[in-house]
C-alpha cells in the first residue's frame, strides 16, 4: 500500500518580521513578493512611529502591524514575547531609523538584516540615513553610489555585507534623484537577497 504524506506548507514557512519607521515602500515591496512566494510570509510589522505611512500600506496588505514606542524597542519582556507569538525566524530592517538593542541581536544571531541606501562602509554610521545620505553622496561629488544589504550587530551599519549593488550617479542629480535610483535598486535586489538567505539557511 503506498503512504501519501500531505506538508502542511503554513509549518515549513519562514515568518518574516518587517522593522520599518516612515514611508515602508520596502516592507510594502516585500509583503507583495513573499505573498507570492513558497518559503516565507511577513506575519508582523513593528513601527516605532504612529504616524508612520507604512502602517496604512500594512494593513492594506492584511498584514499585522504592531506599534511599539522607542523605550518599548529596547525593553526585552516587550519585543521578545511578541515575536515569539509569532514564531518569527528572520527580522528584516526596512528604513528602520532606531538602534537594534543586543538582546535582539543576541536572541536572533545571524537573523537580522538590514538595507542601508549606500555603497557601505561610504556614507554609514550614526546620523547617516535616508536623505541624509543622498545629499552627502551629491554634496562629494560621487560618480556613484547603491546600496548595501547587511547582517545587524552591535556597530550601526557595520555587520557582514551580504549583497552590494552599484548605480551611476551624474554631476546633473539633485539628491532627489540619486534616491530614486537608489530606491530601484532597493525594489529590484532586496526582497530576492532575503528569499535567498531564507532558502540557504533552509
Ligand atoms: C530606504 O532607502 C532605506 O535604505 C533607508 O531608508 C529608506 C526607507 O525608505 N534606510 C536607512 O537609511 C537606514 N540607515 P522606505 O520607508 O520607503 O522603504
Amino acid at each position: 500500500m503506498k503512504i501519501t504524506t500531505t506538508i502542511d506548507d503554513s509549518k515549513i514557512m519562514k515568518k518574516i518580521a518587517i522593522f520599518a519607521s516612515g514611508n515602508g515602500s520596502n516592507c510594502e515591496n516585500i509583503i507583495k513578493h513573499f505573498s507570492q512566494s513558497e518559503v516565507a510570509r511577513v506575519v508582523l510589522v513593528v513601527t516605532n512611529n504612529p504616524s508612520a505611512k507604512v502602517i496604512e500600506r500594512a494593513k492594506r496588505l492584511d498584514t499585522d502591524i504592531s506599534i511599539v514606542p522607542k523605550d518599548s524597542i529596547s525593553d526585552s519582556s516587550i519585543m521578545l514575547p511578541l515575536l515569539r507569538e509569532k514564531c518569527i525566524d528572520l527580522i528584516v530592517l526596512a528604513g528602520f531609523m532606531l538602534y537594534i538593542p543586543s538582546f535582539l541581536i543576541d536572541n536572533y544571531p545571524h537573523r537580522i538584516v538590514n538595507i542601508h541606501p549606500s555603497l557601505l562602509p561610504k556614507y554609514g554610521g550614526k546620523g547617516m540615513y535616508g536623505m541624509h545620505v543622498h545629499e552627502a553622496v551629491k554634496e562629494n561629488n560621487e560618480k556613484e553610489s547603491g546600496i548595501t544589504i547587511h547582517f545587524v550587530n552591535n556597530e550601526y551599519d557595520r555587520g557582514e555585507i551580504i549583497a552590494q549593488y552599484s548605480t551611476p550617479v551624474s554631476p546633473d542629480d539633485s539628491a532627489e534623484e540619486i534616491a530614486e535610483k537608489v530606491h530601484k535598486l532597493e525594489y529590484a535586489h532586496y526582497p530576492s537577497i532575503i528569499e535567498k538567505i531564507i532558502r540557504e539557511e533552509a
